[in-house]
């Protein structure tokens, strides 16, 4: 239990169980300034990536493809010591970056557990050696599709085969080693696919996956072209008719070895808040803070950079706490919209 909540090897526990006692006491009370540093944290590796998805903001022409460097990186793990667990993921391929495999063992060295989501399609005899020889807690593969069709219309310039294929010898290798990670699939659920969540969830309980998760709603990044873009592809998840086949989908195909989890937390209204403001930044492959994976992209809103600023000050500085202020007051931003049910039945 230790090793899944610090990383692995138990560096900086007290620092770790000061700040999370500090978060689980004033949590609730929904203070603008934080007295606590964030337990968890999204840090964006890359934004280049070797597909480009339908839905995804990357394959937008003028969206520019970096890579976070070492250094950036170390300042941020330097500065937070307190973290139980990043996630190396945002938009882009996470094995795009030559450094991501150090930058595992840094965060692991200070006691923080690493997970990541990848798009398969470089998960080859190499990095799946650095994965055995690495600390990775969760290990997500995207699944969008169980047949070639399906998966690479949305998955643009993917080749399903070798996605399954890698996807295959990673769950041969996980079990062989008795690697220790929580092997899971995540398949973002849109009316291209809908009528594939059963096929999906065989697919994926015979590659040897433990979860599948479905995510039942598109993010628009924040902007205006893409919500419109990916409003059409969402299926209506308030439908009871959809959510009872997700239902019966969870009983006739979960079992003690492969579970089904339906994804509903991202799912907010006026009386279920975001949480992320107040819990999980985001930190740009540039080094900004940005509020969330829903927005992932330092031009639509940043509070700062960690190349310029300490993190702390950036936590706690006005423009967060104003940004805190307007969701505890469901007074959103535009950005914000799109991840609320009172705007996006409007629309
Ligand atoms: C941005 S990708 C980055 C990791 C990796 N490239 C991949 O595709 O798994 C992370 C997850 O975001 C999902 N995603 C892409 N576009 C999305 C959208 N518009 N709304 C919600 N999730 C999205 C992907 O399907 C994937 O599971
Ligand atoms: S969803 Fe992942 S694989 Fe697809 S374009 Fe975005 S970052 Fe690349
Ligand atoms: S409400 Fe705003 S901060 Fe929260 S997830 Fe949505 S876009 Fe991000």
């Amino acid at each position: 239990m230790r090793k899944i909540l610090f990383g692995g090897t138990g560096n900086f526990f007290f620092t770790k169980i000061i700040n999370a006692f500090k978060y689980f006491l004033t949590r609730k009370n929904k203070l603008l300034k934080l007295k606590y540093l964030p337990l968890s944290m999204d840090i964006e590796p890359t934004t280049g990536c070797n597909f480009r998805c339908t839905m995804c903001q990357v394959s937008s022409p003028d969206f520019e493809a970096r890579n976070m460097d070492l250094k950036t990186f170390k300042t941020v793990i330097d500065q937070n010591k307190q973290l139980i667990k990043i996630k190396l993921q945002g938009m882009g391929e996470p094995f795009v970056n030559k450094h991501l495999f150090k930058m595992i063992k840094y965060a692991n060295s200070n006691g923080i557990s690493v997970e990541f989501v990848t798009n398969g399609g470089l998960l080859n005899d190499e990095n799946i050696n650095k994965i055995l020889k690495s600390e990775i807690s969760r290990i997500t593969i995207s699944i969008d599709g169980a047949t070639k069709s399906t998966f690479e219309n949305i998955r643009i310039k993917s080749n399903f085969e070798q996605v399954i294929l890698n996807a295959k010898k990673l769950s041969k290798a996980i079990k062989e080693n008795k690697y220790k990670t929580d092997f899971e699939a995540i398949c973002l659920v849109q009316k291209n696919n809908f009528d594939e969540i059963e096929k999906i969830s065989d697919l994926c309980n015979q590659i040897g996956f433990h979860t599948l998760h479905f995510q039942v709603q598109l993010t628009g990044w924040g902007k205006e072209d893409w919500e419109q873009v990916n409003y059409k592809k969402d299926i209506n998840y308030s439908d009871l008719g959809i959510q009872d086949r997700f239902k019966k989908l969870k009983t006739e195909k979960s079992n003690s070895n492969f579970k089904i989890i339906v994804l509903e937390e991202n799912l907010l209204n006026f009386s279920k808040q975001c949480s992320y403001p107040f819990e999980n930044p985001y930190l740009s492959a540039t080094g900004k803070i940005i509020p969330c994976c829903m927005i992932a992209d330092e031009n639509v809103i940043n509070f700062g950079s960690i190349k310029e600023e300490n993190f702390l000050s950036i936590w706690n500085s006005e423009k967060y706490q104003s940004f805190r202020k307007d969701i505890i007051n469901n007074s959103l931003e535009n950005y914000c919209k799109n991840c609320y049910e009172e705007f996006r039945t409007k629309s």
